[in-house]
């Protein structure tokens, strides 16, 4: 039986092929993530996996609402496995706002759905790295969160000539718009065409933007004048004093496809263009509200980073670690009277915090062997009665060098 298409197989190393995804190096992706975030003041958070329906109906965008997996459920409600995370983070902080001290902080990993048609870096089921920053609305709110971007991507190896983040305004958009088009209606249409500018034909361009009422000219030159807000001027600021000027730029090519955006809006991009959006974020100052009826008006910025692009990006530039195998031993049973001895100290050695593992049934010691060396242990460990006395005998597979000590000192001698 096959998997469903644009869904994922994780296999841990040694993977079986090139082709498949790596469940160690997800597990790499997500630890360097989490201590970036935590390294920000970030907490963590997480929410269900299937939601109303309705929840990405009120304002997350027709694009969206498009792609989604949804069903009635026994129960005949309308339901979604979660296509995003923002509108479940908008849900929870105004159940309970009270009970944080603003600014809120938070992050999480969790996986999403979203029936998208296939293509490079865009699959079914992604896990996205979410960080937000809530009840602020300076723009040192922007700057840290785009300061935390930037830090993601530099705990996993790339540099300022490997991406940029591309910084823009939904605002600044929204004055264009609405000084020239006083049609409401027409408002989302505008962004989702400037959305795909870069990707779609410039005649494709012209004609969906001449049928609302816009010529391709006046916007390519608003683009080209990139003129910073007032707002993105003190963003580029405050990551200049952090030495981070290298890794932004203005561009509005971006508007980012979303409908709940009001304000900064930036994503970012491998500077080659060989690869989809990294990751892409923004304010979004009515969301909560909306979300809460009303109850909590919170303003809040935050983005996503999928974990596509960036294996892709990584894989491309050679900058996956060699994954270890956090094996600590391999006992070696040559003698089957000492086995129930062995297991004593096996589970000794894991209660102290080492990965052990073992032959669950009889093997020659040579077969025991290889396994140990197929499972990169740093250790094998020998049990052996000499005269009356229990002994380990350990050895560094590493170095090839062996010694033997009492089986009281094992832990102290391998768990260090
Ligand atoms: P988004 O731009 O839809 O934003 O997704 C953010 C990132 O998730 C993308 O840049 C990409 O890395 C990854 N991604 C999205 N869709 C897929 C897919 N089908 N396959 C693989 N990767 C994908 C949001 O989702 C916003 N909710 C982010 C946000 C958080 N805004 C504020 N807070």
């Amino acid at each position: 039986m096959e998997r469903l298409p644009g869904f994922r197989d994780f296999y841990p190393e040694p993977l079986p092929n090139q082709d498949v995804w790596s469940a160690d190096v997800r597990q790499y992706i997500f630890d360097r993530w989490r201590v970036a975030a935590r390294n920000y003041g970030f907490c963590e958070y997480d929410g269900p996996p299937l939601e109303p329906l309705e929840l990405y109906t009120v304002k997350s965008g027709e694009e969206i609402v498009g792609q989604l997996y949804n069903f009635t459920d026994k129960g005949e409600r309308a339901v979604a496995l979660r296509p995003e995370m923002t509108p479940t983070l908008a849900r929870m902080v105004g159940a309970h706002e009270r009970n944080y001290k603003k600014p809120i902080k938070w992050f999480a990993l969790p996986q999403l759905f979203r029936y998208e048609r296939q293509q490079k870096g865009r699959l079914r089921e992604h896990f996205q790295f979410n960080a937000d920053l809530l009840g602020e609305t300076s723009p040192a709110a922007d700057a840290e969160l785009i300061a935390l971007l930037i830090d993601l991507l530099r705990a996993v190896g790339l540099k300022s000539d490997d991406f940029v983040i591309r910084l823009s305004s939904r605002q600044a958009w929204r004055e264009f718009f609405t000084k020239r088009c006083q049609d409401s209606a027409k408002e989302y249409e505008f962004y989702q065409i400037i959305d795909k500018l870069e990707r779609e034909e410039p005649e494709l361009n012209r004609q969906k933007l001449a049928a609302i009422g816009f010529q391709l000219s006046e916007i390519e030159d608003f683009v080209k004048a990139g003129q910073p807000t007032a707002e993105l001027q003190s963003v580029i600021e405050n990551l200049g004093a952090r030495g981070l000027s290298d890794f932004v730029k203005i561009d509005y090519n971006v508007i980012r496809g979303l409908a709940y955006y009001t304000g900064s809006v930036f994503e970012a991009f491998d500077r080659k263009g060989q690869f989809r959006a990294i990751a892409g974020g923004g304010r979004y100052d009515h969301l909560v509200k909306l979300i809460t009826g009303g109850k909590t008006d919170l303003s809040a910025i935050g983005f996503g980073m999928g974990d596509v692009v960036l294996t892709e990006l990584l894989r491309e530039r050679n900058l996956l670690p060699k994954l270890q195998s956090a094996l600590k031993a391999f006992f070696i049973i040559e003698d089957e009277t000492l086995r129930p001895e062995t297991f004593r100290w096996i589970q000794a050695l894991r209660e102290a915090g080492c990965g052990v593992d073992y032959s669950l049934t009889p093997a020659k010691p040579d077969k025991q062997f290889k396994r140990a060396l197929e499972l990169k242990a740093t250790f094998t460990i020998k049990l052996e009665r000499v005269e009356g006395a229990l002994q380990a005998r350990l050895k560094n597979l590493a170095t090839r060098e062996e010694k033997t000590l009492p089986v009281g000192d094992l832990v102290a001698a391998v768990g260090a």
